[in-house]
């Protein structure tokens, strides 16, 4: 399949698991890919990987939880590439334990990354995007669906996620630009390995997280993210896609 042809998509969280995966399969679809990470040591491995496979791509290093990185690292795609016709932001980061062990620093942390710099990302390409009437596929997560215990940050950045996904869809309908969000549920990356019951947990509480003794997979995810930034997808707007073996059925 080549329809990413003559597009240019944006990247962020390119160096690692879901992100890499949607830089790959975007750039396999003959997409122009600019990749974005904090970690460039990973961003360059991505990097180096789709120029081996004949792929047109570049990137730099940006933190998302800062806005004046979020609007620099835009403006350095629109330089290379002199457009942009979908932002992926794939970035994230998860905190886990007992709510009332979550230091401030933490909550911030994590509302900083996947909430307000998701916001940030968009709100800097938002003006390309509509000049060739692109879109936004957003990362949420099942944790933004429904509830999971020892998760409080991550459910309430990932919540607003799917509430910003669905009112900047709403928003933009009708000058042509598309914004939605993918839920995954378990995908084995990093990230999800970082995630345990914490001491004094009950394991009982994430029976819902276990419905399929299945994970995800990086590539998974990624189709359902080009299939959401593709035309054929010119008809979803606003959806919260879950992709969890039924989890939150
Ligand atoms: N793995 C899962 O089970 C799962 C489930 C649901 C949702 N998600 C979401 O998928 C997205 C991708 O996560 P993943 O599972 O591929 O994990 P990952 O750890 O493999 O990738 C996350 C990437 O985000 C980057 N990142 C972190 N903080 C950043 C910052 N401040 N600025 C820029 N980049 C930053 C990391 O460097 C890393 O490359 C995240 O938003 C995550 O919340 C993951």
């Amino acid at each position: 399949m080549s329809r990413f042809e003559d597009k240019v998509a944006l990247v962020t969280g390119a160096a690692s698991g879901i992100g890499r995966a949607t830089a790959e399969r975007l750039a396999a679809e003959q997409a122009t890919v600019f990749c974005s990470d904090v970690n460039g040591v990973g961003l360059s491995e991505t990097i180096d990987g789709i120029r081996k496979a004949g792929g047109q791509v570049t990137g730099r290093t940006c933190d998302i939880s800062s806005a004046d990185a979020c609007d620099e690292s835009v403006a350095a795609a629109i330089e290379e590439f002199g457009k942009l016709d979908v932002l992926c932001n794939v970035a994230g980061v998860g905190i886990y334990g007992h709510a009332t062990e979550l230091t401030t620093e933490q909550w911030s942390s994590v509302i900083s990354v996947n909430l307000s710099g998701t916001f940030y990302m968009s709100r800097a390409a938002l003006p390309h995007l509509l000049e060739t009437e692109g879109n936004i596929v957003n990362v949420a997560s099942t944790a933004g669906l429904v509830g999971i215990a020892y998760a409080a940050a991550y459910c309430a950045s990932k919540g607003g996620v799917v509430a910003m996904t669905k009112s900047m869809a709403v928003e933009f309908a009708h000058r042509n630009v598309r914004v939605n969000c993918v839920c995954p549920g378990g995908v084995d990356t990093p990230l999800a390995r970082t995630f345990k019951v914490p001491e004094g947990g009950r394991p009982d509480l994430l029976a819902r997280m276990m419905l399929v003794q299945k994970v995800g997979s990086p590539e998974e995810i990624a189709g359902a993210i080009a299939y959401l930034a593709s035309e054929e997808a010119r008809y979803v707007n606003g959806t919260a896609f879950a992709i969890d073996g039924g989890q939150v059925a």
